[in-house]
C-alpha cells in the first residue's frame, strides 16, 4: 500500500483491541497472529478514552507498546485516528456536541458515534488528538495506512440540532449566494415558504406534513458534506504530518448517507465493511454490487475489505454463523472483485460489551475451534498468491447510479413511495451478474467511452449535462438501457419542463404522459416478441410501476398486456446515431429483465467472462502485464464443473500439480487459476 514499501501481498488481519485485554495477552496475540497468517491489523478505532483519559492529558505509553509489539512481530498497522467514539469527559464538558433527531430528541452517550458532525467543538477535539497521534507515530515502522474515523454516518446519518442548523445555513449561503436563488431552487413560492433571509432557514425538522422536498434533498447533501468535513479536517492534519502515508476510511455498503463517489476523491484507497448474511441465499449478489462500487469508485484501483465477520454477527435479529467454507468463499469473492486486503472485525472475541457475541478470529473457545482453523487456512492461502495484489479487471458494461438521485427518489410525496433505489440497482446488477458479465458502477458524470453497454436503473434526478453525455454516448455507438422514472427532475428536484423525461426524450424517442404506479401486490402482464420472447413462457409480468408511453421514433418491443394501459408500449428501442437506447416502463420480473439484458448485451457484443458457466458460479478475471488470474466461485449448493478455455494452473491446488482443463468446484468451492 505504501509507495515507499513496494512489497506485494494480499493483506490479511482484523480489528485489534488490545485495550480490552491485560498486557500478558498481547504477546500471545502476536504469536497467534503469525500462526494465522495475519499481516496487518487495524488498531485504535475506539481508543480515544484510553489515550486521552482527561482533556489534553495523553497516555500513549500503552499504545506505544502495542505498536512496538506488532512491529517486532513484523506486522503492519492500519492505524485508526481514534475519533469514532468521544470519551465521556468530552460530552460532560460539552453536551452541545450530542446529536439531535428531526423531532428534537437528543442522542445520549452510552453507545458510540454520539456527536453532531457539524460540531466545531467535536472537530476541534478530534483534530487535536489526530495531531498528537500523527506526530507521535509518523515514523513508526508499523504504520501502513491511516484509518480515519469509523463508518461515517453509521449511527448518525443526519443531525438536526441548532449547530447543524447554523452550519446548514452557512452551507446554503455558499451554494446559492443569495436568498432569492435559494427561493428559486427550493420552489418556495409553493405553500407560502418564501424566505426573506438565510437566517429563517431551518433543517427539515419534523413538520406537520411533507417538508419541502428540495430542502430535504439539500439536507441529505449537506449532511453527507458535514460528515465529510469531519473526515477532511482529520485528513488535512494527516497530509501535513505524514504526507507519504495513504489514508482511507471504511465505508459501509451502498450506504445512503455517504456518497461513495464523492468520498472516493479524498481517499488514497477505498475500503469497505461488508457483512454477508448467511441466512440470505442471495447475499453474494448484494455483495457483488457493493464490491463493484468499491472497485469502480477509484477507477479500478484495488480496494480493501476492512471488516467482515469470521462467522456470526450480533446485530441482526437472528445471527447465523457462517457455515464451513462460507467465510473463505466470500473472502475470495472480495478478492475476485478487486480487493487487495481481507480483514475482519475483530481479532479476539470480547468478553464484555455490546459485541461479545460477535464472532472473532480468536473466538471465546480459543484456537481449537473451527473459526480459528478456517481463518488460519485462509491466511495461508492468501499468502500463497501474492501476485494477485495490484492486478485489475476490465468490464464492458457499466451501471450508473447517483446518490443525489437516490436521495431525491426516496423522498415523500412521489407517485409511489415504494421505489427503493437499492432494490432497483440490485435487480439490474443481478441480471448482469447472473449472466457472468463484468460490470463497473459509475456516477452519471463518469467516463463512459470505454463501455459498450450502459445501464441506468432509475436515475430520477438527472442534470441536462449528464443527459447530453448519455446522448453523445449512444450517438457514438453505445448501447443504453434506461428504466422507468429516470430523467424526471433537475438537481433541485424540479421537474424538467417539456414532458417526461424531457432531457432524455429525444434520445429514447418517446414521451411518458402519465405515471401509473401499481398497487402493492399488483402486477401487469407484458407481452412482446423478440427480446422478451427469449424468456421461457410467453407473457411476462411487471410490478411496482407502469406508465403511459407514447413513442416518438422508438420502436415498441413489448406492450402492456392488461390493465388500464393495455396495448401501450412497455419496452421500447430507439436507434440513435450509431447506437441504440432502450427503455423499460415497468419493473420486469427478474427472468424477463435478464432475458432483455441478455438480448441487448448480444447486440452490444458484451460477453460473459466465461461462456457456459453453471448457475450460481461466479467468474472474474484480474490481470496485469505479467499475470492473468481467473477466479471461479461456487455460490450454489451442488458441485459445479467448469470447462476452462485453455489449460491453466490451479494456484490453490496441491503443490506441483500441472495445468488443468476442467475444474470441479464443491459447494462453496473456490478456484484461482492462472494462465
Ligand atoms: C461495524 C463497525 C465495527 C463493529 C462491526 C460489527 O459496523 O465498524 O466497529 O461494530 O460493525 O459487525
Amino acid at each position: 500500500m505504501r509507495a515507499d514499501r513496494p512489497d506485494r501481498r494480499i493483506h490479511f488481519g482484523g480489528d485489534y483491541y488490545p485495550e480490552q485485554w491485560p498486557e500478558e495477552v498481547w504477546a500471545e496475540d502476536t504469536r497467534l497472529m503469525k500462526e494465522a497468517g495475519v499481516t496487518m491489523v487495524t488498531a485504535g478505532v475506539f481508543a480515544w478514552a484510553k489515550v486521552e483519559p482527561r482533556p489534553g492529558e495523553y497516555d500513549f505509553g500503552w499504545f506505544d507498546r502495542v505498536l512496538d509489539n506488532l512491529s517486532q512481530a513484523g506486522l503492519r498497522v492500519c492505524l485508526a485516528t481514534m475519533t469514532a467514539s468521544p470519551p465521556p469527559w468530552l460530552t460532560r464538558l460539552h453536551p452541545e456536541i450530542l446529536p439531535e433527531t428531526a423531532d428534537g430528541r437528543r442522542k445520549w452517550p452510552g453507545g458510540r458515534q454520539h456527536y453532531c458532525p457539524s460540531s466545531p467543538v467535536y472537530r476541534e477535539y478530534a483534530t487535536r488528538l489526530v495531531e498528537r497521534l500523527a506526530t507521535r507515530y509518523a515514523q513508526h515502522p508499523a504504520l501502513e495506512v491511516w484509518h480515519v474515523g469509523n463508518e461515517y454516518g453509521c449511527h448518525i446519518r443526519q443531525c438536526f440540532c441548532d449547530e447543524s442548523a447554523a452550519d446548514f445555513r452557512r452551507w446554503l449561503r455558499e451554494r446559492y449566494g443569495t436568498v432569492e436563488a435559494l427561493n428559486e431552487a427550493w420552489s418556495t413560492a409553493f405553500w407560502s415558504q418564501q424566505y426573506g433571509s438565510f437566517d429563517e432557514v431551518l433543517p427539515p425538522r419534523l413538520a406537520p406534513t411533507f417538508a419541502n422536498p428540495s430542502q430535504q434533498l439539500d439536507y441529505w447533501r449537506f449532511s453527507d458534506d458535514a460528515l465529510r468535513q469531519c473526515y477532511l479536517a482529520e485528513l488535512a492534519v494527516l497530509r501535513r504530518v505524514t504526507p507519504g502515508v495513504p489514508v482511507t476510511t471504511n465505508l459501509m455498503p451502498h450506504h445512503k448517507p455517504v456518497d461513495a463517489f464523492e468520498w472516493a476523491r479524498h481517499q488514497d484507497v477505498m475500503s469497505l465493511d461488508f457483512y454477508q448474511d448467511p441466512y440470505d441465499p442471495d447475499t453474494h449478489q448484494g455483495a457483488a454490487l457493493s464490491f463493484d462500487v468499491m472497485r469502480s469508485a477509484r477507477g479500478g484501483q484495488p480496494w480493501l475489505l476492512l471488516e467482515q465477520a469470521p462467522s456470526a454477527v450480533n446485530w441482526r435479529p437472528r445471527n447465523s454463523p457462517k457455515p464451513p467454507g462460507a467465510m473463505r468463499l466470500w473472502s475470495w469473492q472480495a478478492i475476485a472483485q478487486g480487493a487487495d486486503a481481507i480483514m475482519f472485525f475483530q481479532w479476539r472475541q470480547s468478553l464484555g460489551g455490546a459485541e461479545k457475541f460477535h464472532s472473532a478470529m480468536v473466538p471465546h473457545g480459543g484456537t481449537g475451534t473451527r473459526i480459528f482453523r478456517e481463518v488460519s487456512e485462509l491466511g495461508r492461502e492468501l499468502a500463497s498468491v501474492p501476485e494477485i495484489a495490484g492486478t485489475r479487471s476490465h468490464a464492458g458494461a457499466a451501471l450508473l447510479t447517483d446518490w443525489n438521485s437516490w436521495w431525491a427518489l426516496e423522498l415523500d410525496s412521489r407517485p409511489s413511495t415504494a421505489l427503493d433505489q437499492t432494490q432497483i440497482n440490485r435487480a439490474h446488477h443481478r441480471a448482469l451478474f447472473e449472466a457472468g458479465v463484468a460490470c463497473d458502477v459509475l456516477p452519471p458524470w463518469g467516463e463512459l467511452s470505454g463501455y459498450r453497454l450502459v445501464i441506468v436503473p432509475n436515475l430520477y434526478l438527472l442534470g441536462e449535462d449528464d443527459a447530453r453525455r448519455l446522448e453523445e454516448y449512444v450517438e457514438g455507438g453505445g448501447h443504453l438501457v434506461v428504466s422507468f422514472f429516470s430523467g424526471i427532475v433537475d438537481g433541485c428536484d424540479r421537474v424538467h419542463p417539456g414532458g417526461y423525461p424531457a432531457p432524455l426524450r429525444q434520445l429514447l424517442g418517446l414521451r411518458v404522459e402519465e405515471f401509473w404506479p401499481l398497487d402493492e401486490g399488483a402486477s401487469v402482464s407484458v407481452q412482446g416478441a423478440g427480446p422478451l420472447g427469449a424468456v421461457p413462457g410467453s407473457g411476462v409480468t411487471g410490478d411496482l410501476w407502469s406508465e403511459s408511453i407514447e413513442t416518438e421514433g422508438a420502436e415498441t418491443v413489448a406492450v402492456f398486456g392488461d390493465g388500464e394501459l393495455a396495448g401501450g408500449p412497455a419496452v421500447t428501442r430507439h436507434s440513435y446515431g450509431s447506437g441504440a437506447a432502450w427503455y423499460i416502463g415497468t419493473r420486469l420480473e427478474p427472468a424477463a429483465l435478464r432475458g432483455l439484458l441478455d438480448h441487448v448485451r448480444e447486440e452490444a457484443d458484451v460477453r460473459p467472462v466465461l461462456p457456459g458457466l453453471p448457475a450460481r458460479v461466479q467468474a472474474t478475471v484480474r490481470e496485469d502485464d505479467e499475470h492473468r488470474f481467473l477466479f471461479l466461485l461456487n455460490h450454489g449448493d451442488g458441485e459445479a464443473v467448469v470447462r476452462l478455455p485453455e489449460p491453466m494452473r490451479d494456484r490453490l491446488g496441491p503443490d506441483g500439480s500441472g495445468p488443468v482443463s476442467t475444474v470441479t468446484l464443491p459447494p462453496r468451492g473456490v478456484a484461482v487459476l492462472e494462465r
